[in-house]
């Protein structure tokens, strides 16, 4: 990420301070560190690439999966050595962990790890001055990891460092009610709560205006989005991006992730209408089973969500779907998983993530009785992921002989060349001119790599 111009300098008589970002998890991470950043930019920090250089080091962290813990704890043995190198050196360090794990396992993470000067939830990154200051007066270390009350996102500066390359994500919606049996998000993100719909559009409007072509909008549940407008109103997804195009002129909108059961009829209809919205949805069903769906607590049975994808096709017939499955939850039988590879076959999706099911401390799942074998789940991933794989590159395949609006979002990996992605949000690559990086043109498409394709620009600008 670069800054922009526009973004205020360090202000006059702070020193400027180095600080280094460590992000780990999903797109809500990668939009927590830039807001970290952004929060603790008046305190004179400024973005550094290696923590030797840093006064202040932030591990960001993910508690989604396995061995989630042990890796923070090698991550934190490795840069207390860094702190303690610079400590030598005549330099302080400060040390925070954020994110999931800081709020899921603070305690432990104090106990084991004491040079750490500062745990934070993701509730409660907005008061990090507060706690650097803290951090700097107390002989111990600081620990936030309450829900607070108030939404943090009323405090964060309205200035956001804007990523180059014209994508950025913007989080609208966060935490979960839903309880799903083996996640542990309703307890590290806390309760669903939606921004208000002027604090949505704000921000989208000083993206657009720093040369923002395309916006993902973030939420764990994004779809459940219900913010309250400025006419009093609760806004749903569908009319949000609606307002987001036609208003604020953002020219191309992505939402992640979504619920099956938050897909409703607006939301669909706008795949229909709305040019902006991106064919690509990804729309996570875990298993093709219906006991499993039950035993999950998805609230919805596989039938439901073809039918679903039935209707999102009719409206948009070339949507492209990305899922995510779980292998191996608690009672999931070979007829069971067999059932997920037929979903699998009769959905055919453009990409999807596909996981090990793994315990996670606290949730319902974990203490379930028929848990799987490790070999189990491992031969049934193999397979998984063979088709998921066959289908990803039958869909790459297809799109070759095709021309495409491609928004470029940086340069490839040879020299001449620039890359970015298709509205389907696949890669590709051109030969092409850094003038091109943050703008949208149309490719056609010619070349198929393993993840990725090739293609030649038509001299065209692209439509979005
Ligand atoms: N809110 C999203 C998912 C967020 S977590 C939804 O409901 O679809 C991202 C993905 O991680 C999940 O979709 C699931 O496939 C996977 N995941 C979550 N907990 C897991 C666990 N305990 N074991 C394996 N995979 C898990
Ligand atoms: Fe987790 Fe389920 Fe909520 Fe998604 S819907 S965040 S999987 S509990
Ligand atoms: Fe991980 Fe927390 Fe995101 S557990 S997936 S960083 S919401």
């Amino acid at each position: 990420m670069s800054p922009l111009p526009c973004v205020p300098s360090a202000q006059s008589g702070k020193q400027a301070r180095g600080l280094h970002v460590i992000t780990w998890g999903c797109q809500m991470n990668v939009y927590d560190s830039a807001r970290m950043t952004d929060v603790l930019r008046p305190l004179g920090y400024r973005a550094v690439d290696a923590p030797d250089n840093a006064d202040m080091i932030i591990l960001n962290t993910c508690h989604i999966r396995d061995r989630a813990a042990e890796k923070v704890f090698s991550e934190l043995g490795r840069l207390r050595l860094v702190k303690e190198a610079r400590a030598q050196a005549g330099h302080k360090t400060v040390l925070a962990v954020a994110g999931c794990v800081a709020q899921a396992e603070g305690r432990e993470i104090l106990a084991r790890a004491p040079y750490v000067d500062i745990v934070l939830g993701p509730q409660t990154y907005h008061r990090l001055p507060e706690m650097v200051a803290r951090a700097a007066r107390a002989a111990g270390a600081v620990i936030e990891t309450d829900f607070p009350v108030e939404q943090k996102f009323d405090f964060l500066p309205p200035e956001r460092e804007v990523p180059a390359g014209g994508a950025a994500f913007l989080t609208i919606q966060e935490g979960c009610d839903k309880f799903c049996s083996f996640c542990v998000v309703p307890y590290t993100r806390g309760a669903e709560a939606s921004r208000p719909v002027n604090a949505v559009l704000e921000e989208a409007r000083r993206l657009v205006a720093h040369g923002v072509k395309e916006i993902t909008l973030l939420g764990q549940n994004v779809n459940a989005y219900h913010g309250e407008g400025p006419d009093g109103a609760i806004w749903g997804l569908a009319r949000l991006t609606a307002e987001l195009a036609d208003g604020i002129g953002v020219a191309r909108i992505r939402y992640t992730t979504s619920h099956p059961r938050d897909m409703d009829a607006d939301l669909i209809a706008a795949h229909r209408d709305q040019r902006a919205l991106m064919p690509f949805l990804h729309l996570p069903v875990q298993s093709g089973s219906d006991r499993v769906l039950a035993a999950m607590n998805r609230g919805h049975t596989a039938q439901e969500y073809r039918d679903l994808v039935t209707r999102l096709r009719a409206a948009r017939p070339d949507l492209a779907l990305s899922s995510d499955f779980i292998v191996g939850h608690p009672g999931e039988t070979e007829d069971d998983f067999e059932q997920t590879m037929q979903l699998i076959r009769d959905v055919g999706f453009a990409q999807a993530y596909s996981f090990k099911y793994s315990p996670r401390p606290g949730t319902p799942a974990s203490g379930a009785g028929g848990q799987v074998p490790e070999e189990v789940k491992d031969a049934r991933l193999q397979k998984l992921q063979a088709l998921l794989r066959e289908q990803q590159d039958a869909f790459n395949a297809a799109t070759v002989g095709r021309r495409v609006s491609v928004l470029f979002t940086g340069r490839g990996r040879k020299p001449g060349q620039i890359s970015g992605k298709s509205p389907y949000l696949q890669a590709v690559h051109v030969d092409g001119p850094d003038s091109l990086i943050g703008q949208v043109a149309e490719v056609d498409i010619v070349k198929l790599y393993t993840n990725s394709l090739g293609g030649v620009l038509t001299g065209e600008t692209g439509k979005a």
